[in-house]
């Protein structure tokens, strides 16, 4: 592992945050059609997705993410779109992980190529996965994801990658009242007894499309509350500052849930997160309307250290906390779309 240098270590925000994970998306595509993030009324046939020649290569992607590293990096997670849709991602999987200096190489992904590809990913040098699985009742995960799986599917592709050891392996749904909300329990059961870290997700109003209402969202606490009368559970300290999930194990020590509270307890204050699109935009919040154009720089030749001040100077002006202002913000504004820069 190296040291950050004097430089990384003052490379903070206009809020005093400092930069640590770097969230990729390799794809703006995916095989699902969750109806929260990809309607397929929006997204059918006749969508135009980015052309090949619009998309970071993976030397390219490599290059800005070893920039980055040198910038305080210590955590890079792939994401989409499904990552797994794009090309032989394992080549690019394979070039992250020979970068020195990262302590974590993780994937987000729905699961259904996993079976096929988990052991190739673990022996390219991915670390861990997080499926994302919305209900274990066929007809709810169904109707979630647009009719493109089943939950069979990615359950296979789960204990696929629970053999290869991309553990912990965690599992991540959205919860949308009155539309998975009621079989919470089940997931946190079923994710105990095979050692998954089950995790809830408030659902959030990111990008335009998905006609999100405040009545739609389970808070946090209520998940927890009905989890807590049929498996007794007791919270738990974060495992790093800037935790996204907050932890709450089972108290007969079988294992641990997360519960994602974006919507009821906002946690831009901690947040150290910067996003890369599939075309090269840097993004500063998951709500940002625009990002700043990193394929430009890199195609004409920009050298590292004007790549690198470019980035220092998005970090340094960075102001964002869309979460903790949600609810002041009157007039809707224009927002990038999750399956563009991934969760
Ligand atoms: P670990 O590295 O395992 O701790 O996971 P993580 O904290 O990176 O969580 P993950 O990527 O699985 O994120 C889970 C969900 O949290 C995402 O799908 C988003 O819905 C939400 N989320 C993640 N990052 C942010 C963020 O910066 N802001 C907001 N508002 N939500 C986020
Ligand atoms: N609210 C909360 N989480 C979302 N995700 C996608 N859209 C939303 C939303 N509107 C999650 C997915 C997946 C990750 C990529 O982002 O469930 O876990
Ligand atoms: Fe695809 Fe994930 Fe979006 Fe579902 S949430 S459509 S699996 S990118
Ligand atoms: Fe970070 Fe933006 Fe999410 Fe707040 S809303 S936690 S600033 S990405």
């Amino acid at each position: 592992m190296t040291e950050p240098d004097t430089a990384t270590s003052t490379l903070q925000d206009r809020l005093g945050r400092p930069f640590r994970d770097l969230r990729i998306s390799v794809t703006d595509r995916c095989n699902f059609r969750c109806t929260y993030c990809m309607p397929e009324e929006v997204f059918g046939e006749r969508y135009r997705f980015l052309p090949k020649s619009d998309l970071l290569t993976f030397e390219e992607i490599a290059r800005v993410a070893r920039i980055l590293i040198g910038l305080g990096a210590r955590k890079i997670r792939l994401t989409g779109g499904e990552p797994l849709v794009r090309h032989e991602i394992e080549r690019l999987v394979a070039q992250l992980a020979a970068l020195d200096g990262l302590d974590d190489l993780a994937m987000t992904t729905n699961g259904f190529l996993l079976g096929q590809r988990a052991e190739a990913l673990r022996d390219a040098g991915l670390k861990r996965v997080t499926v994302s699985l919305d209900s274990l009742d066929d007809a709810t995960f169904w109707r979630m994801n647009g009719g493109k799986a089943s939950v069979a599917q990615v359950l296979e592709g789960i204990a696929a990658a629970q053999r290869a050891g991309l553990t912990p392996i965690k599992v991540n749904a959205v919860v949308q009242r009155g539309v998975n909300d009621h079989a919470l329990v089940d997931l946190a059961r079923f994710c105990r007894e095979r050692g998954y870290i089950a995790r809830f997700i408030e659902y959030m109003d990111v990008g335009n499309l998905n006609g999100w209402r405040r009545e739609d969202v389970v808070p946090a606490a209520e998940i927890v509350a009905r989890i807590d009368a049929a498996l007794p559970l007791e919270p738990i300290p974060s495992n790093y500052p800037g935790e996204v999930a907050s932890r709450f194990r089972f108290r007969d020590g079988s294992g641990e849930i997360g519960v994602i509270a974006s919507v009821t307890q906002p946690f831009c204050g901690s947040c150290t997160r910067l996003r890369l699109s599939p075309e090269g935009q840097l993004y500063t919040c998951l709500f940002g309307t625009r990002g700043t154009d990193l394929r430009g720089p890199l195609r004409a030749g920009a050298p590292d250290d004007a790549l690198a001040a470019l980035v220092s100077g998005v970090w340094r002006a960075r102001t964002d906390r869309y979460s903790e202002m949600r609810a002041s913000v009157r007039t809707p504004r224009e927002k990038v779309e999750m399956y563009h820069i991934g969760g």
